[in-house]
């Protein structure tokens, strides 16, 4: 047997275990391609998880797993995948990032991708913006702190009722990325915003540019147009998205 191969069954096995609150079976080979299980197995050896309790959501560009770290404590496995037609709309952004390199290998831009999210979310912590905290990548996979309870993900605005206090969050947050983090979301709607008893709070941050990048104006117009008529569709009460975009910039 390959190590390879030994690697892969090591990994199967530790899948098959989930921790007791779930009832989630792992089916082998069914759920993961090889680089995914080799990027598992660095996790369960690292101690960064002990058990994955099973699959959460499958978004457009990843699937996210309920996992449980050495202490007992939830946390949220997004796992990139590395097969999909995404490349091409992810490549516009990448293409111009200011300063990296134009990655032609999918595998490689995957993982750039992940990396990316997990230093956009951790230069936001740093800067106090309101966004999920991000404890470890490797490979193709981000480890964050899994909002929620119990393996079930908090609502994000879209599964809630929005008030007129989530707008006034809203502006303040989108305004903090901004000039404290420099950053532009560049794909934000009410999907990729969790309403929490502590406020709202941003993720979903991989195609977050900074603010020097050439489309930033553009991405950043385009997030408060969405979410202003997301809001608006709601009955609430909103800003002219242009001064919306003046304010964040500081330049009214
Ligand atoms: N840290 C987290 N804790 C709990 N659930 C999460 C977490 N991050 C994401 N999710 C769940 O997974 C879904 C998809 O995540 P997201 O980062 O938006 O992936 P995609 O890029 O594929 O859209 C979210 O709508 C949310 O329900
Ligand atoms: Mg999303």
């Amino acid at each position: 047997m390959y190590t390879y191969d030994k690697i892969i069954a090591k990994t199967e096995n530790k899948l098959k275990k989930t921790n007791k609150r779930s009832n989630h079976r792992f089916i082998p080979n069914t759920s993961f391609d090889k680089n995914t299980m080799i990027a598992l197995h660095h996790l369960f050896n690292s101690n960064i998880i002990s058990y994955v309790n099973g699959p959460l959501k499958a978004g457009k560009e990843s699937v996210l797993f309920w996992a449980v770290d050495k202490n007992g404590n939830d946390v949220a496995l997004k796992i990139y995948l590395t097969t999909n037609s995404i490349f091409k709309k992810r490549h516009m952004y990448i293409r111009y990032r200011k300063g990296s390199m134009y990655l032609n290998n999918s595998k490689n831009t995957i993982e750039s991708w992940a990396k990316q999210e997990f230093q956009n979310l951790k230069h936001c912590i740093r800067h106090n913006v309101s966004v999920v905290k991000p404890i470890y990548v490797f490979k193709n996979i981000l480890v964050l702190n899994f909002v929620g309870v119990n393996g079930i993900p908090n609502k994000t605005l879209a599964e809630s009722i929005p008030t007129q206090h989530d707008y006034t969050c809203f502006v303040q947050i989108l305004t903090d990325l901004y000039r404290n983090a420099k950053l532009v979301h560049g794909d934000l709607s009410s999907f990729n915003i969790f309403k929490t008893n502590d406020g709202l709070m941003f993720f979903d941050l991989s195609s977050s540019v900074p603010i020097s990048h050439l489309n930033a104006n553009m991405l950043l117009k385009r997030d408060i147009y969405n979410m202003s008529n997301f809001f608006k569709n709601k009955g609430l009460v909103v800003y002219h998205p242009i001064d919306v975009f003046y304010s964040v910039k500081n330049v009214i």
